[in-house]
């Protein structure tokens, strides 16, 4: 008995033994990755390395077949998951099982100025990019707000780098908590659509630094990126996607960035500039073989058989190459090959919920004079809805970010299904917009076509106006070219469509006007003073409908806050004050200055002595009240290398349940070079019951004091005097207390 114990002992070990031997170590999962990595490396053929290296597809790129090393998938991003493309066409594969949730567009979610929203932001969308097994999902877009005009604001967080960088790491985190990659994008200076291919910035070192790079440098250092997407433009005569200076000197140098740096599609133009210059993963060029559709397309591409070509010829080494190649690899072991990640889900209701919750967290209540809204339906007997936004479909359209989704509710059925037999709702459109609906191939099948003058669709809603108890126009821009669309821009601040028009001929019919604006950008109105209350909506997404309803009505109180500067015309934006624009299509390369320097957003604002913004930075009203008292430091001067505590007690005034953005900026008092009167370091969300009050604690440190010194370039703080300003907007400040920087 003894005996044949031993036995089968002696071969369990054998067995396992050799089981050990066939694991080869760039599969055994015990081993560290860096070690997996560097036995899968040396496996490889030097062609399957230059495969890995650029797509196959519209969206994938190759693993190694033979060492069963998976593709990688990538899908946009940044509001939902992408519809299946053709694998060599824009065109739809015509999947029935790939529509998805849309989440509100990153406006909207910098606008709830609540960290916790981006994480389960990031958390469900990456749940959704995994089911539909993604690697790689394109966003999140992190480009600052710098002009009104830019097609793509709408999927960025704002103007201020502060705001964004708090807002981006826990999407980075709630994504990749899934094993799927994020990819940070347009790194950098993508600032406007209009020759984006183009456009050379000539940017300060201290823009750059200051306003252009912290929310790239916070969704690498702190969300720990695992890949980001060079833009199309250039930065010191180098394109973005293949640049010294963004790539090699600042990301992976001084940021220490280990992950992959994905070329925007195109957005490659150079087979030695892509080896030397940083880049790791190409994607989308139009090479000629790609334009004409060739098989054999993608060996086109910069960084395949013409770097293969390079190597052959001893033209370069192959240590560059390896580079990249560990990187890709990175990425597939932190994704694909980690059997540990969930499974991930689809279109469930927690999704819609999560959707529904940002959505109504960052809709920004701008005006409500003599308390309009909320709207009292026990009051009530007509509403009428007024505008084509009210219908529209707005997830499908605008460029990359267009999606497919399995349920969108539009602002009027949501406000329909609210007020239920409570009150007659009736929906007149008021103006013609854009009555088409389709981006590559997926359609809204909405039918918006009229052909009645503006004087008719005009003196219609008038007519309705005068009927009702309560009119609600709901307009603002939409996802067509120069609305808010990728590769356009916007070709002014105020309105189109006539709708100017339609807004003060309501006003004058019915003093209960809301105004509702959906759109990624500030616009000018003309009309404000005419109207009684107007409210800042987004792309929402799928939730539109009830997400909107339940703030008119009272459901959700209002609690969110502007991320950007709405000027009252558009010189009032540094850009346009500043700045040079290039407004006409070059296929040649042309300098933009951002003149303006750091001077963006409320940063310009406030310096202006004579002119005040439309609505401030940061501001957003509620249906309730609150009242701030003296914000007091824990002491009155700090060293270096200590923290400095602020508390404000923040009271609800009034009589119902809300949320409050406390915002802390700080002003340097003295400084050798120019600084902004304030600067966002600090903001924190919370909610209180009526009669509530809380105390409010900030802490900051030296960095939040800094400044980048581009004669030293590096980061100072001066000793000197500071002031802490507590506020409930950039221009509503509550109190403010002196402290001293040793
Ligand atoms: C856009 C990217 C997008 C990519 C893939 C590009 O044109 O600039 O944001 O992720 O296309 O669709």
């Amino acid at each position: 008995m003894k005996k044949k114990l031993v036995y089968i002992a002696l071969a369990l070990a054998f067995a396992l033994s050799a089981q050990a031997q066939t694991i080869p170590l760039y599969l055994d999962e015990t081993k560290p990755i860096e070690e997996r990595i560097e036995d899968a490396l040396n496996r490889m053929t030097l062609e399957e390395k230059v495969a890995m290296i650029h797509a196959q597809s519209k969206f994938s790129s190759p693993g190694v077949e033979r060492l069963g090393i998976p593709d990688v998938w990538m899908t946009d991003g940044p509001h939902g998951i992408r519809p299946e493309v053709l694998w060599d066409e824009w065109d739809q594969a015509s999947w029935t099982n790939d529509s998805c949730v849309a989440f509100p567009a990153l406006t909207c979610l910098a606008a709830t100025w609540n960290p916790e929203m981006s994480l389960l932001y990031g958390k469900s969308i990456g749940e959704e990019a995994r089911y539909r097994k993604k690697t790689v999902l394109l966003g999140p877009g992190v480009n600052i707000y710098r002009t009104p005009l830019n097609g793509r604001n709408f999927e960025y967080m704002g103007e201020d780098p502060y705001l964004a960088s708090r807002m981006v790491v826990p999407y980075v985190q709630g994504v990749q908590e899934n094993g799927v990659a994020v990819c940070v994008k347009h790194y950098a200076l993508n600032n406007h659509e209009v020759n984006r291919h183009t456009s050379n910035i000539i940017v300060d070192d201290r823009a750059l630094r200051e306003i252009y790079l912290p929310a790239f440098k916070a969704a690498v250092q702190e969300g720990k990126a695992w890949s980001i997407m060079g833009s199309y433009n250039l930065y010191k005569n180098q394109h973005a996607c293949h640049n010294q200076y963004l790539l090699n000197d600042i990301l992976k140098g001084e940021w220490g960035f280990d992950g992959v740096v994905v070329s925007d599609w195109g957005g490659t133009h150079d087979t030695e500039q892509a080896i030397k210059n940083g880049l790791d993963l190409e994607f989308g060029s139009w090479t000629n073989g790609l334009t004409a559709g060739a098989s054999n397309a993608y060996d086109s591409y910069y960084m395949a058989f013409p770097y293969l070509k390079m190597i052959k010829e001893g033209k370069v080494g192959k240590e560059e190459l390896n580079d990249k190649v560990r990187r890709v690899l990175r990425l597939i072991y932190r994704t694909e090959m980690n059997r540990n990640r969930p499974w991930g889900s689809m279109n469930s209701e927690a999704h819609y919920a999560a959707a529904r919750q940002i959505a109504q967290e960052g809709i920004v209540l701008l005006k409500n004079d003599h308390q309009v809204l909320p709207i009292n339906l026990d009051q009530v007997k007509k509403i009428a809805v007024v505008g084509e936004n009210a219908v529209k479909m707005m997830t499908v359209g605008g460029g990359s970010s267009s999606l497919k989704v399995q349920r969108e509710i539009s602002p009027l059925d949501g406000i329909k299904a609210r007020v239920g037999n409570q009150a007659e709702v009736v929906w007149v459109r008021g103006y013609v917009g854009d009555a088409s609906g389709e981006y590559n191939g997926v359609v809204t099948g909405q039918n918006l076509k009229d052909d009645r003058s503006p004087e008719e669709l005009i003196a219609e809603a008038v007519k309705v106006a005068k009927e009702s108890d309560y009119v609600i126009f709901i307009g603002g821009l939409n996802k067509s070219a120069g609305q808010d669309c990728e590769d356009s821009d916007r070709s002014g601040l105020n309105l189109s469509y006539g709708q100017d028009d339609v807004i003060a001929a309501l006003a004058k019919a019915n003093k209960n006007l809301v105004v509702v604006n959906i759109s990624g950008n500030a616009i000018a109105m003309p009309w404000v003073n005419e109207v009684s209350a107007i409210v800042q909506d987004w792309y929402i997404g799928s939730e539109a409908g009830p997400a909107l309803a339940a703030i008119l009505m009272g459901d959700a109180n209002p609690s969110g806050k502007l991320p950007f500067t709405f000027p009252i015309k558009l010189e009032d934006n540094s850009a346009h004050a500043l700045g040079e624009f290039v407004y006409e299509r070059s296929n040649e390369i042309v300098d933009v200055k951002y003149n303006e320097g750091i001077f963006v957003g409320y940063r310009w604002a406030d310096k202006q002595k004579k002119v005040k913004p439309l609505f401030a930075f940061g501001h957003g009203l509620s249906y309730t009240t609150f009242e701030y008292g003296q914000a007091m430091t824990d002491k009155k001067e700090m060293a270096m290398d200590e923290v400095l505590t602020i508390t404000v007690p923040v009271t609800n005034t009034g009589n119902r349940e809300g949320a409050e953005v406390v915002q802390l900026y700080i002003s340097d008092l003295k400084s050798s070079l120019p600084r902004p009167i304030k600067e966002l370091k600090g903001f924190q969300k919370i909610k209180l019951a009526p009669g509530e009050t809380k105390e409010v604690t900030f802490t900051i440190a030296k960095d939040a004091l800094s400044f980048y010194d581009d004669a030293q370039q590096t980061w100072i703080a001066e000793p000197g005097k500071f002031e802490a300003i507590v506020a409930a907007s950039a221009t509503d400040i509550k109190s403010k207390v002196v402290f001293n920087l040793k």
